[in-house]
Formats: structure tokens, C-alpha cells, sequence
């Protein structure tokens, strides 16, 4: 199984989802042979003009081999590539870090990822789970939810977009709390995970 990791998270390694993402890993590694291609998505630049022009004059032909045409294409490989897709992620400002940001702008692309029609923008990938971690210093779901939540929708319509329609959201909300008691949320969300993996759906 080719899974895709894409870490959005200045705190790289130390990230709560960093950590969330290596339990469902291993709990994937239990059942077959895994391989792991990591993102760091921190690391990507924003697009450049070349891309906005092919994206925005489909039918002329355009120099794929440097900048973000090449390197969407990459990450685009790497998406089709994959059988199972992890995303990790902080939330920033209710949304999603700009690193994130970036990764959706590179790989979301009309005439390659989805397809505009008069009914609409249809998705050219095939399905697979894709599974979005989110962490938050406050809550943004549930009862005690105070705040905007625009990560998850978003997440959800642009995966949909480009015919990622299998989307699992599991999230760590509360990371402000003592060293304790972050721990004792990241590690009841990985028995959520384990559970969820274990009884599904994948
Ligand atoms: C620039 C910035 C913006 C943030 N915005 C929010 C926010 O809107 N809501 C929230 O609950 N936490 C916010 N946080 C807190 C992070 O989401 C939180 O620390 C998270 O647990 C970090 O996750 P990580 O361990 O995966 O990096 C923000 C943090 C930063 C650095």
C-alpha cells in the first residue's frame, strides 16, 4: 500500500497529527506491506505566473518542466500514486495554514485534477480514503465549539472537487491545556483512529 503523508506543520515531527498520522500507519503496516511518501508542505512556495497563465488559458501550450507546473505535477503523481492519503494538519485562523494552502493550490488544477463543465467542476481521480487531521489550540466542534470552523468544509469541497469523495476527519481540539492533558487527547484520539480502522472502512 503507497500511503501519502502530507505534513502541513511548522512544528514538523513534534506536531500532535505528525504523531496521530504514524498510529494509523502502523496500524495500515499491521494488515500490508506499507510504503510512505512524506510531503512537507511547509516547504512548497507559492504558484507562480507561468501556472496561473496555463490554468487560466487551458488550450495554449505551456513549459511544464521548472516551477509550479512541475512541481504541481509532482504532487499530483504523488496523489494518484497513493492508495491511502494522510493529511496533518495545525488550523490557522480558523482555516488552513498557508502551507496547506499552497499543497491545494499545486495539486486542485482544472485540466488535470477536475474538469469544468456547464453542470459544474467534476473530479478525474479515482476515490481512495483520505484521512485529514486536524489540531487546535481552542475547540471549533461539539458543544463547547466558540469558535469558526472554515478548515473542514474546505477541506472537504476541494477533496470532493477532484473526486476524493472518501474523507474521514479526525481532530485534537484543546491543545492549549497542561503537557498532561494534550497527551491524554492525542492518545484518546488515536484509540478512535485504531478503532476506526480496525471496524472499516478502508
Ligand atoms: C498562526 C497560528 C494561528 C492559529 N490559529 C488558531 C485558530 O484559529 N484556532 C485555534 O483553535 N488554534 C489556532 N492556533 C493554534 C494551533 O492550531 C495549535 O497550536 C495546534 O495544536 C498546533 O498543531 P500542531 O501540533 O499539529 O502543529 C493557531 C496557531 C498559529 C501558530
Amino acid at each position: 500500500m503507497n500511503i501519502l503523508l502530507v505534513n502541513s506543520s511548522p512544528r514538523q515531527h513534534q506536531s500532535c497529527t505528525y504523531l496521530l498520522a504514524q498510529t494509523i500507519i502502523q496500524q495500515l503496516s499491521k494488515e500490508s506491506a506499507v510504503e510512505v511518501t512524506e510531503t512537507d508542505a511547509t516547504k512548497l512556495p507559492h504558484l507562480d505566473a507561468d501556472y496561473s497563465m496555463a490554468v487560466c488559458s487551458p488550450g495554449l501550450m505551456h513549459d511544464e518542466s521548472n516551477g509550479s507546473l512541475a512541481l504541481s505535477n509532482q504532487l499530483i503523481s504523488e496523489l494518484i500514486n497513493a492508495d491511502f492519503v494522510i493529511i496533518a494538519s495545525p488550523m490557522h485562523n480558523y482555516s488552513l495554514p498557508s502551507a496547506l494552502k499552497s499543497w491545494v493550490d499545486h495539486v486542485v488544477r482544472a485540466g488535470r485534477t477536475f474538469n469544468i463543465s456547464p453542470t459544474g467542476k467534476h473530479g478525474v481521480l479515482n476515490d481512495k480514503p483520505v484521512y485529514v487531521l486536524v489540531s487546535s489550540g481552542g475547540r471549533f466542534s461539539g458543544k463547547e465549539a466558540y469558535q469558526a470552523d472554515f478548515f473542514t468544509p474546505y477541506m472537504k469541497e476541494v477533496m470532493t472537487t477532484i473526486g476524493l469523495k472518501n474523507i474521514q476527519f479526525f481532530t485534537i481540539e484543546g491543545t492549549v491545556g497542561s503537557h498532561e492533558a494534550v497527551r491524554e487527547k492525542i492518545e484518546s484520539v488515536q484509540n478512535q483512529v485504531k478503532y476506526h480502522l480496525e471496524n472499516a472502512l478502508v
